[in-house]
């Protein structure tokens, strides 16, 4: 299809080029959506710096380098909050156990990422596939890229670094989006695996009716963080 149809079909999927990422590669590559077939990857990415293509070729491609700018920026935010809430949670269970931490989790997971969110210019959250809280289910977009990650994880690809970041335009606008894989680690297992305690059980199906966040097991994809940002 030629990109000026593509371009002016605002009500069709938003024109995107996907980046496969880990810390070590950066390079652009044909993104596989699942169900979709191959995608171009198209160069630039809707770059506000315009057509690059009579760049000469040693230059960096400013496309790239915005997603680098912005990748890096995404992973400083989760960082923060990771950090943030992790303190809490630590401190919550050394002193009153798994069921006074689930009280951490309950109130101050959200709070922490409105505020890492404002300080930061952004927008940061967390989604699942298999969510606890209804706020955290995922969108379409997020949905794919989810199971893009455990099509990844299943091809044996390390979670640790797992991420994907795209520029994405909608209605004329564009957004850089970026989404990192969350492992499930031992301490997770608590309130994620599938012997909890009673008392945790009892207190997650108070909270949480409709919650799907069990029978995680270690090293699982409990879910990704996700950070958007308007450009
Ligand atoms: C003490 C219990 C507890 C422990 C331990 C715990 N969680 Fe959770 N987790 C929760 C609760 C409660 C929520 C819902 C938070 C909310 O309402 O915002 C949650 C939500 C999440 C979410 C957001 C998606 C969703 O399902 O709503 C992710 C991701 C997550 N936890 C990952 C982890 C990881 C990774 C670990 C281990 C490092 C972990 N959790 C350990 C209780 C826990």
């Amino acid at each position: 299809m030629p990109r000026s149809s593509l371009q002016t079909d605002s009500s069709a999927e938003p024109e995107r080029t996907g980046e496969k990422q880990d810390e070590s590669n950066f390079d652009g590559f044909v993104f596989r959506y699942p169900g979709r077939g191959l995608q171009p990857l198209i160069n630039p990415p809707l770059s506000p710096v315009g057509n690059l293509k009579n760049l000469p070729r040693d230059q960096p491609d400013p496309g790239a380098v915005i997603v680098s700018e912005e990748s890096s920026r995404a992973r400083a935010a989760i960082g923060a909050f990771a950090s943030a809430l992790q303190a809490e949670l630590k401190n919550a269970m050394q002193q009153g156990g798994p069921v006074n931490a689930i009280a951490v989790c309950n109130t101050t997971a959200m709070p922490i990422t409105a505020e890492v969110s404002s300080e930061q210019g952004l927008m940061l959250s967390r989604v699942s596939l298999k969510n606890r809280n209804p706020a955290n289910a995922p969108n379409d977009w997020q949905r794919e890229i989810l199971e893009s990650f455990e099509n990844r994880k299943a091809a044996g690809e390390e979670l640790a670094t797992m991420a994907w970041s795209e520029v994405a335009a909608i209605d004329g606008k564009q957004q850089f989006r970026f989404m990192k894989a969350i492992p499930t680690g031992a301490l997770c297992l608590q309130c994620h695996g599938s012997n909890m305690s009673p008392e945790v059980s009892a207190r997650l199906a108070e909270l949480y009716p409709g919650d799907k966040a069990t029978g995680y097991t270690e090293g699982d994809i409990r879910g990704a963080f996700v950070v958007t940002r308007n450009l």
